[in-house]
């Protein structure tokens, strides 16, 4: 499969994934997949990447989880591996391999690991998304019945991590919706405790 062909086999892959959800506020495609493709893509443009590789790495990055959530701990890897055979001929096996080391490496920090450009737009897209979706989040978890100061709790930490992990350059060009999320987040805490 093509870039094109690509977007259209995990969207509705992610659609699968949704339905059978147990909450109708699961919208993978929309607000992970999707939005992981559109920054990895505006980063790519940005740090001079190839777009290609770029592009299809952040399509399939989560590809393993979606089609089997049991591979969660190692879906980077199931990932990397289901890659060759979706992309088939389609493109050059230098690119093929290149793609998959992005898969493989999504969930690695881009500042201690030495990750090139192209593992860095996919890696640094996937944790800006945490970042971007924190009202999505806080729904989601809200409603798997967690407290809304534990999930807020959970959510600073989460972000922390995100933000941490992220590129120096990418860090600057989102530090103001992380900065601001976090002072939402913490001023839940401020003037005393809810009873
Ligand atoms: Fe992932
Ligand atoms: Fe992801």
């Amino acid at each position: 499969m093509n870039q094109s062909q690509l977007y259209d086999y995990v969207k509705l892959k992610c659609k699968e994934f949704d339905k059978s959800a147990s909450n109708n506020l699961c919208d993978l495609w929309q607000y992970h997949v999707k939005q992981v493709y559109s920054i990895a893509l505006h980063l790519a443009d940005t740090y001079k990447a190839d777009k290609e590789v770029v592009g299809c790495a952040a399509l399939l990055h989560d590809i393993a989880k979606i089609i089997d959530p049991k591979c969660e701990e190692v879906h980077n890897e199931v990932g990397a591996q289901m890659a060759v055979g979706l992309i088939g001929d389609d493109l050059p096996k230098q690119k093929v391999d290149h793609i998959q080391k992005c898969i493989r490496n999504h969930r690695k920090g881009a500042k201690e690991e030495n990750l090139s450009t192209e593992e860095t737009c996919v890696a640094d897209a996937d944790a800006v998304s945490v970042i971007l979706n924190v009202p999505d989040y806080i729904a989601w978890s809200t409603s798997m019945g967690n407290s809304v100061a534990d999930t807020i709790k959970h959510t600073i930490k989460k972000l922390k991590k995100s933000f941490d992990k992220t590129s120096k350059p990418t860090q600057e060009m989102f530090r103001k919706n992380y900065e601001s999320a976090i002072k939402t987040l913490e001023g839940h805490f401020m003037f005393g405790k809810r009873e």
